[in-house]
């Protein structure tokens, strides 16, 4: 999906719609039927992120803790916050009270007394960037990815391509080896992430075509591939995205989520900031 496109285009069976720009202050509901995607630029979250962990639970706090540094700390709150002010939107209730747990394989997910209502959602992030697509009754995956020099390119194309991956990419122009092999890459992940089995689900399992961009084989258990849908996300210069998602064709509407410093700045029963 490029955000350029004009509204009301069309797409592997998904309506395409430009971007508005949304804040939490104005947030909106999610499309009843379709899935919502709400991009970050985490750099306009760096203000006041302390004040994000309000609404994390303590072992999303602790979790904080554990990373590497301040700026991956402060990304992870941002996420975590915006992804529990989202939920509880849908869920009409406090972002604090969005229960949460991780699925076999580490798939996060809802829990308690809200895990049967249908709400969906994945998460994806990648440098100074973050996607949280929100759907209801069906499997979604979501992946982003700063496009970047592979120091080990080939043997990745190698080791994640399907065979007929493999010859369509290396008969493409060599200065757009990267980028294909790039939006194979969060195809295959987004599609991972879809079934929850993430990197287990075994990228070369999976075929996609780039043009029209489509799902062509799934491993065994996953057939028929046609019931599985990709929408490629334009996230920002260098990045790469795509949703994946089963079920019926649907409506995907994109936004931007946005903190900005000019604007109101408090999230709905969370924490004001600075
Ligand atoms: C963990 C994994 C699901 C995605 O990792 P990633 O692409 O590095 O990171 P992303 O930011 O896109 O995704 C991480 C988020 O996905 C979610 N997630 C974690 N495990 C998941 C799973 N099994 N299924 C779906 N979503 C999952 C979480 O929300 C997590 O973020 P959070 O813990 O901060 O909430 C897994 O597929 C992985 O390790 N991939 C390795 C990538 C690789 O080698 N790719 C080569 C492709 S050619």
């Amino acid at each position: 999906m490029r955000r350029s496109e004009p509204s009301g285009g069309n797409l592997d069976g998904c309506t395409l719609h430009t971007v508005e720009r949304v804040t939490p202050e104005t947030g909106r509901p999610p499309a009843s039927h379709g899935i919502d995607v709400w991009l970050m630029d985490l750099s306009l979250f760096a203000d006041g992120l302390s004040l994000f962990a309000n609404p994390l639970s303590l072992e999303e706090r602790e979790r904080a803790e554990r990373l590497r540094t301040p700026l991956l700390r402060q990304r992870f709150l941002a996420v975590r916050a915006a992804l529990r002010w989202l939920l509880g939107l849908q869920l009409g209730i406090d972002p604090e009270d969005v229960a949460l747990v991780a699925g076999v394989h580490g798939k996060p997910l809802l829990a308690g007394s809200e895990a049967d209502r249908g709400l969906v959602f994945n998460v994806s992030h990648a440098a100074d960037r973050a996607a949280l697509a929100l759907g209801w009754n069906r499997s979604l995956g979501i992946d982003i990815e700063r496009i970047r020099p592979l120091r080990h390119r080939d043997a990745l194309a190698e080791r994640c391509l399907a065979a007929d991956e493999l010859s369509c990419w290396r008969a493409a122009p060599e200065a757009e080896r990267q980028s294909r092999l790039f939006r194979h890459w969060v195809g295959k992940e987004a599609f991972g992430k879809a079934t929850g089995l993430g990197i287990q689900a075994g990228f070369d399992a999976i075929s996609m075509d780039l043009e029209p961009l489509r799902i062509s084989a799934v491993p065994p258990r996953f057939v028929p591939a046609a019931a599985w849908h990709l929408a490629e996300l334009e996230v920002a210069a260098d990045y790469v995205g795509c949703l994946c998602y089963n079920g019926p064709p649907c409506e995907v509407r994109v936004a931007e989520l946005a903190l900005h410093p000019a604007l109101p700045k408090k999230f709905p029963n969370g924490p004001e900031m600075r």
